[in-house]
């Protein structure tokens, strides 16, 4: 059966390094799919000339200012509505977004830019999401995590920097926000996850928008 919304539904994945996001994200996209939803996928940064960007200058740690990140991660978010989540959207996707501009208030606001600046120049743009699940790890653990993938020389550094990006994100607050605890089985978070999501589709639906 093929389930299709008349409005898109933007879903939201954040947290930082090592929480599980991907994984999370991966497994959620099969289970919609599995019940009939047409969905898409997406990444920030993206794939696009601003996130490659952003990718090469990554490898070598402060070579940008947080301004100048902040001003990538902006272009680079401009491109990525426009381009890939707006259009998904209008066709009544169910979108899964990898990172979205809360990560922007978190990391780039642990740089010290002031985080409501770097919402309200987000929320200028930006399509709302309609739910954001925030996952949540302490900064150790996270980086156990992905030891393999990370250079272990930066690895104190980094970890200073995740406690103080972990604190901004725990602080999210607001409706379409839910924090999980991304320590428990992983299979237990994709339930919540699927649930919660289920949940507010059909909410979704008795508001008047047709499941056919
Ligand atoms: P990501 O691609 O999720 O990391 P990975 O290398 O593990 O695949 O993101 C790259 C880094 O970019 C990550 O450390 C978080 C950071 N980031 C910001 O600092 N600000 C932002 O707005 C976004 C979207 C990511």
């Amino acid at each position: 059966m093929k389930m299709i919304l008349k409005k898109g539904v933007l879903i939201v994945i954040e947290g930082i390094d090592g929480a599980g996001k991907s994984t999370q994200a991966e497994i959620l996209l099969d289970r919609l799919k599995a019940k009939g939803y047409e969905v898409a996928y997406f990444q920030e940064p993206s794939e696009s000339k601003w996130g490659r960007e952003i990718k090469k200058r990554a490898l070598f740690p402060d070579s940008l200012s947080p301004d100048e990140e902040l001003d990538l991660f902006l272009k680079d978010r401009r491109e990525n509505v426009e381009r890939n989540l707006k259009p998904a959207l209008k066709e009544g996707k169910i979108v899964i977004l990898d990172r979205y501009y809360y990560s922007t208030i978190a990391y780039q606001g642990a740089k010290g830019i002031d985080k409501e600046m770097i919402r309200k120049a987000n929320e200028e743009f930006v399509v709302k999401p309609d739910l954001v699940f925030v996952l949540d790890i302490d900064a150790k653990r996270g980086l156990e995590r992905i030891q393999d993938r990370k250079n272990k020389d930066k690895l104190f550094e980094r970890e200073d920097y995740l406690v103080k990006v972990r604190k901004i994100f725990r602080n999210f607050k607001g409706e379409n926000i839910v924090h999980i605890d991304a320590l428990k089985p992983r299979d237990e978070i994709s339930e919540e996850i699927e649930e919660s999501i289920l949940k507010y589709l059909h909410t979704f639906e008795t508001n008047g928008v047709r499941l056919s």
